[in-house]
């Protein structure tokens, strides 16, 4: 039998648009392996709590909320009681309240204790801000997704495109390079590239599969495969 320490875990994170959802969830898939969306569960909070008519401000109501909320995660499906919410807590807007509400020190600690429950057979791929320098600092393999600046933008661009934004790569530019220093500059569940027994993995150059198959290729060097 596989004790529960043996069980491998593959933690990821990385810059805005550097693809690390589709990566982490597509990898998931590949190996058969869990997928935690660790944003899912900020969002999810905030999802809990504001139907339950607490105010994101008060903090004591929206750890209450964390401790209620008993998530099901089905592929990339955010099951609620009974109904999949992930289309809605998606939205840029659910992405503000959760990054309102993720700086309190209790809520993250409550999610931390959720999120190592997940471990679970044959594997776990983790995805968010502190996978590999909080939550999951025992998982073998550490990946820090990037790419180059213009790389995202343009991806970025294909999206607002089709949302009709008006949005220009310039602009793009500059709204991730904002992006990339408050993410790096906050103080609680900071974006870090370096951390011990990590990996850098720079997409700029390589299409989702071959992204894919960079990341199986190291996880086969530390024999978790
Ligand atoms: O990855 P995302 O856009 O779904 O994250 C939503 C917000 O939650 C974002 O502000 C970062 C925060 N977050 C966090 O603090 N810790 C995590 N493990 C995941 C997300």
């Amino acid at each position: 039998m596989k004790l529960r320490n043996d069980i491998p875990i593959i933690a990821i994170d990385g810059t805005v648009a550097s693809g690390k959802g589709t990566i982490a969830y597509k990898l998931s898939e590949k190996l058969g392996f869990h997928y935690l969306n660790s944003g899912a569960l900020y969002r999810l909070v905030a999802y809990h709590a504001l139907s339950n008519g607490v105010d994101l401000a008060h903090k004591e109501g929206v750890v209450e909320a964390a401790r209620n909320i008993s998530p099901e995660f089905k592929g990339k499906q955010v099951i609620y009681q009974g109904h999949d919410v992930w289309p809605l807590i998606s939205s840029q807007e659910y992405g503000n309240h959760a990054s309102v509400i993720s700086p309190i020190p209790e809520l993250r600690s409550v999610l931390h204790q959720l999120q190592r429950s997940m471990i679970k057979f044959p594997g776990l791929v983790a995805e968010g801000r502190d996978m590999r320098t909080e939550v999951f600092t025992d998982a073998k393999v550490k990946i820090f997704l990037d790419a180059d600046i213009y790389v995202r933008a343009e991806r970025r661009l294909k999206d607002e495109e089709k949302i009709g934004s008006g949005k220009t790569l310039e602009k793009l530019v500059d709204e991730l390079r904002a992006r990339d220093h408050r993410d790096m500059s906050r103080d609680h569940g900071k974006l870090q590239m370096y951390v011990e027994n990590g990996h850098i993995v720079d997409s700029s150059m390589l299409t989702v599969d071959e992204t894919i198959e960079q990341i199986i290729s190291i996880c086969t060097s530390k024999d978790i495969l």
